[in-house]
């Protein structure tokens, strides 16, 4: 039998590139990224494995022809930083709206039978129900970011409704691990490893309160999900069990990384403890339906940062060496 065909957007990322790892051995994988945020250097091993890579952007051009003959889309490519830069909220809209219904549009054309999609729980706002299940509404995002997560949900459900695509869609806590470019733990690690006695952090002591969960178990949930998966469209919820504040990280960052007596200067941020306008200030998912699956992470939200430090901590060292 053929292998199946997979395309992975944004499959030069942080998480699209592990699930390429992950796919790489049963798949035949084919990785789009435009290489802004991406790094070839991130798909090395799968491309070693057989993956191939193509330097496209999503929001220009034909799509068609990348998605002929695919399985299954895992539509990776996003804007993911929550907070917004000073460009505005045009790329946000751009990246996570405009090129998802670009995705959808070429993936229709070409009869794709499964797609496959990344949101966050940014997408329930300040929910008032904390572990938030799946079912909580009103969804009421308070960043663009969540908003335009949202809107990709939204785009993906109308298609798989209409058109006949099934679709999965994973809102998912805090990922941190290896790759990583962004968030709380590289923004820190990157901050001790410039200067090891005093430490900028966001916001206010003790920070927000939010759910963190490792790559490893993102890229395990999401397999079982799909194993799991009937009907046109399925939604999960996917993160770690617990919740810890931004302190606690940065206590557990020092830790790993065997430093001691440093300063902390936040900044005060945004009121309530959070570090920017939008910052959600607590966050812990329900996972009861993924975990009826089988699944369960593996990882706690602090065994996750710390393990995710200790990369962050070695691939900064291992840069520099080069
Ligand atoms: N990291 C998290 O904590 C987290 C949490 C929830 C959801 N997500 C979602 O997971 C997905 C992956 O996030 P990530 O953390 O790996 O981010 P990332 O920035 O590492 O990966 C996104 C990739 O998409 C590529 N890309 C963006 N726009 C593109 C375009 N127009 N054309 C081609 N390539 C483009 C980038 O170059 C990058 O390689 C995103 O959809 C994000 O919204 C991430």
């Amino acid at each position: 039998m053929a292998r199946p065909r997979v395309v992975i957007t944004g499959g030069a990322g942080f998480i699209g590139s592990h699930v390429a790892d992950a796919l790489v051995g049963e798949a035949e994988v084919v990785a789009i990224d435009h290489l802004k945020a991406g790094k070839r250097a991130n798909l090395a091993k799968a491309i070693q494995a057989g993956a191939t890579l193509v330097k496209r952007d999503l929001l220009r051009g034909d799509l068609r022809p990348i998605f002929r003959r695919a399985d299954v889309v895992y539509h990776f490519a996003a804007n993911p930083d929550v907070r917004l830069d000073r460009r505005g909220t045009k790329p946000t809209i751009d990246e996570n709206i405009v090129a998802t219904h670009r995705v959808l549009e070429a993936c229709r054309a070409a009869s794709v039978p499964r797609i496959v999609f990344p949101s966050t729980s940014t997408v329930y706002g300040e929910a008032k129900v904390v572990p938030t299940p799946e079912d909580y509404s009103p969804l009421e995002p308070i960043s663009v970011y969540g908003a335009s997560k949202l809107a990709g949900e939204a785009l993906l459900s109308a298609y798989a409704h209409t058109f006949g695509v099934q679709a999965l869609v994973f809102r998912l806590a805090n990922v941190v691990g290896p790759r990583s470019g962004h968030g709380v733990v590289v923004d820190l690690v990157r901050k001790l490893a410039r200067n090891p006695k005093r430490l900028e952090i966001l916001g206010s002591d003790p920070g927000t309160a939010k759910s963190y969960v490792h790559l490893d178990d993102v890229v395990t949930g999401i397999r079982a999900g799909e194993r799991g998966a009937s009907g046109p469209f399925s939604g999960y919820n996917l993160g770690s069990e617990d919740a810890i504040t931004v302190r606690t990280i940065a206590d557990a960052i020092c830790q790993e990384l065997g430093l001691d007596g440093v300063e902390y200067a936040w900044t005060g941020g945004a009121g309530g403890g959070r570090g920017w306008t939008g910052d959600v200030r607590t966050m812990q998912l329900a996972i009861d339906r993924l975990k009826r699956t089988g699944w369960r992470p593996r990882r706690t939200s602090e065994q996750a940062v710390r393990a995710a430090a200790r990369d962050a901590w070695t691939s900064i060292h291992e840069t520099r060496a080069t």
